[in-house]
């Protein structure tokens, strides 16, 4: 595919759901008594792989509508074996989540994923649930998948902390304690996206949260709950918006409004570190829904200028480095993003894919131990070919980049962007982008 200069994008869209959170609203539902229904579901490939899981784990899981799913659980426990190995796709969400709750039944099942997710470290998940009694066999090499996971009859409560902020280390842990009898504990020295916890809370759980140094918090779960199917609406991804919302920025007199967008402060990394570059963004009718907050969002193009992102920002805007490091090639100055080493284990080593993306269209960028530094010239050349390594967020920024480039940008390979934004392509163009 390839992205062609445009000139201004203007109009107002959805981005579909949150990925996040559809994944747990799946998972939280299939653990639970009664029937959740789930509205504005992201209907990409990750998270229908999870709706997938848990049919073969004994739920029922029914689209009714665009968006609209139910499921009907088989409570905290009542996971059967399933006959087939779990097939987890492009995600490490899923794949990461749905161990955590099987660690929690007594039946044993084989996780497996795409050549992306074979390469990612799943010790990271099962060494906390092995101190819960969990056993793992068939690991491939260095504690990759594919690997069988068993539950204990009887879990055991732990205290863990996580050796790095990980919202998907934090919810396994999490969801195999609901089956324990006592409190698990999971202690995070830098907070990470907290969708867990409070879904668990709208599904009935007791959840305690405390603050644990200047940026960490103590979790703390009461196991063993009675969970009850909960309605759950899906606000729109903000990891998804990013895109979006970065090309209305470097497109002169864009002005575009994004609906419905998640704004819970562990995910707005990004626009923080956006404002602080200059950026015009204006958050209107702010609600929330199941405790967490969401806003319509209007974008209008702005002169950006080089910023230093704190490593302590990581966790809330992990995902959204890439697309940060084009609108850092086409701010004035220097942008520098420090402490990205959980980048380099993602759906690719983002750390080095990112650079690569941004050399081969003409912007001058170093990667300095676990820093990136881009040079914003106010403008990219471009011209060049990504290669995108199976990751979707590699491919829509590098269109966005071609978008406002010099000369267009080409992307080896899109068909991963089907995973979290599969109508990435028809919202561009209806924007005014030239994507062909
Ligand atoms: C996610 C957590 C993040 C993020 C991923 C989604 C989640 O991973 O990169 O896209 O839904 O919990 P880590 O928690 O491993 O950083």
């Amino acid at each position: 595919m390839e992205a062609r200069p445009s000139s201004a994008l203007g109009g107002r869209a959805q981005v579909p759901g949150d990925k996040s959170i559809s994944h747990r609203a799946l998972i939280l539902g299939a653990l639970s008594v009664g029937e959740t229904r789930i509205s504005g579901l992201l209907e990409g490939e990750d998270v229908l792989n999870t709706a997938q899981a848990m049919r073969a784990l004994g739920a029922t899981v029914e689209r009714t509508g665009e968006g609209i799913w139910s499921v009907r659980g088989v409570g905290v426990s009542g996971f059967a074996a399933p006959e087939k190995p779990l097939d987890f796709g492009n995600s490490g969400t899923g794949c990461r989540l749905v161990m955590g709750a099987v660690a929690g039944a007594p039946i044993s099942a084989t996780f497996d994923g795409d050549a992306s997710l074979r390469k990612r470290p799943m010790a990271r998940i099962f060494d906390p649930l092995k101190q819960m009694g969990a056993t793992v066999s068939m690991v491939g090499e260095g504690g990759r998948l594919p690997l069988t996971l068993s539950g204990p009859r009887d879990p055991i409560p732990i205290v863990y902390r996580t050796p790095v902020p990980s919202a998907q280390i934090k919810s396994a842990v999490l969801l195999a304690g609901l089956a324990a009898p006592g409190v698990t504990t999971v202690i995070e020295h830098e907070a990470s996206r907290d969708h867990t916890e409070l879904m668990l809370r709208h599904f009935g759980a007791t959840v305690t949260v405390a603050n644990e140094g200047p940026h960490g918090r103590r979790i703390s779960l009461t196991g063993q709950p009675e969970l009850s199917g909960a309605p759950v609406v899906v606000p729109a991804d903000p990891s998804s918006a990013a895109f979006p919302v970065v090309a209305a920025l470097v497109l002169a007199d864009s002005d575009i409004t994004l609906t419905e967008v998640m704004t819970n402060p562990l995910r707005t990394g990004l626009f923080t570190t956006l404002r602080e570059m200059g950026a015009n963004i204006e958050e209107l009718n702010r609600r929330d829904d199941a405790g967490e907050p969401m806003a319509d969002i209007r974008i209008r193009s702005s002169k950006l200028r080089g910023v230093e992102v704190p490593p302590e920002r990581a966790p809330s805007m992990i995902d959204e480095y890439v697309v940060l490091a084009v609108a850092a090639a086409f701010a004035e100055g220097t942008t520098t993003m420090r402490g990205l080493h959980e980048l380099r284990v993602k759906e690719s080593d983002r750390l080095a894919a990112t650079a690569e993306m941004l050399r081969v269209n003409g912007v001058k960028v170093e990667i300095s131990g676990d820093d990136l530094i881009v040079e914003g010239r106010g403008h990219v050349p471009g011209g060049g070919l990504v290669a995108t390594h199976m990751d979707h967020r590699l491919a829509m920024s590098a269109l966005v980049m071609g978008l406002g480039a010099d000369t267009a940008v080409k992307v080896d390979d899109m068909s991963f962007i089907a995973t979290s934004f599969p109508n990435f392509v028809p919202l561009m163009q209806g924007f005014g982008a030239e994507l062909t």
